[in-house]
């Protein structure tokens, strides 16, 4: 690495500072599309980012959701798993991911669910996540194909 290159490095933020990529990189960069989740601003809601330097390339936000899979689990939801284009592949998103649920575990949380875009699931597979069979789907939201996933946080545990 070039010594004056930003170090990467990742932060709890607020959600307004994920607006700009989750736009960006989710949703075509189409200023008429919301990027809220109506559970942004809940004190239990967690915003993990990576940033180079100050810049922010990586968004992920965790909302308690009960989940589909284990509704007897204390389980969150994932959203909003972005990586900046031009900085993708570079290993930052499973940064992000790992910090995330490292918080995650010391609320007690033990299990992570989302909605996975199908062209991701190989991230998610690579990270530590599992497809739910039968879960394909299109996103009401974006009517891209995804199907639901599930990360066990318990040590050792199976999902
Ligand atoms: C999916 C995404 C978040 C991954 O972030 P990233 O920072 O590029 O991923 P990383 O570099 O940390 O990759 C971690 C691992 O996942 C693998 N991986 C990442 N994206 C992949 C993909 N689309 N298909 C297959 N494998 C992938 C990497 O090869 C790496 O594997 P390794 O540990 O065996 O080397 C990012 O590519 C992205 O933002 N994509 C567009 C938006 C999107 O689809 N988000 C998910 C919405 S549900």
């Amino acid at each position: 690495m070039h010594p004056d290159a930003p170090e990467f490095h990742v932060e709890i933020v607020s959600p307004v500072a994920l607006h700009a990529v989750r736009r960006r990189v989710l949703r075509g960069d189409d200023p008429a599309i919301s990027v809220v989740d109506a559970r942004d601003d809940d004190d239990t809601a967690l915003h993990v980012a990576g940033l180079l330097g100050d810049r922010l390339v990586v968004t992920s936000s965790y909302y308690p959701s009960t989940s589909p899979v284990h509704p007897e689990r204390v389980t969150y939801q994932l959203r909003y798993m972005a990586t900046d284009f031009d900085v993708q592949g570079r290993g930052y998103g499973a940064l992000v991911a790992a910090a995330a649920e490292d918080l995650l575990r010391q609320r007690g949380v033990e299990e992570l669910w989302a909605n996975g875009r199908d062209t991701a699931l190989g991230f998610y597979r690579a990270t530590g996540w599992q497809t739910v069979p039968g879960s394909e789907h299109l996103s009401p939201e974006t009517q891209l194909p995804h199907t639901m996933i599930v990360k066990s946080l318990l040590d050792g545990a199976e999902s």
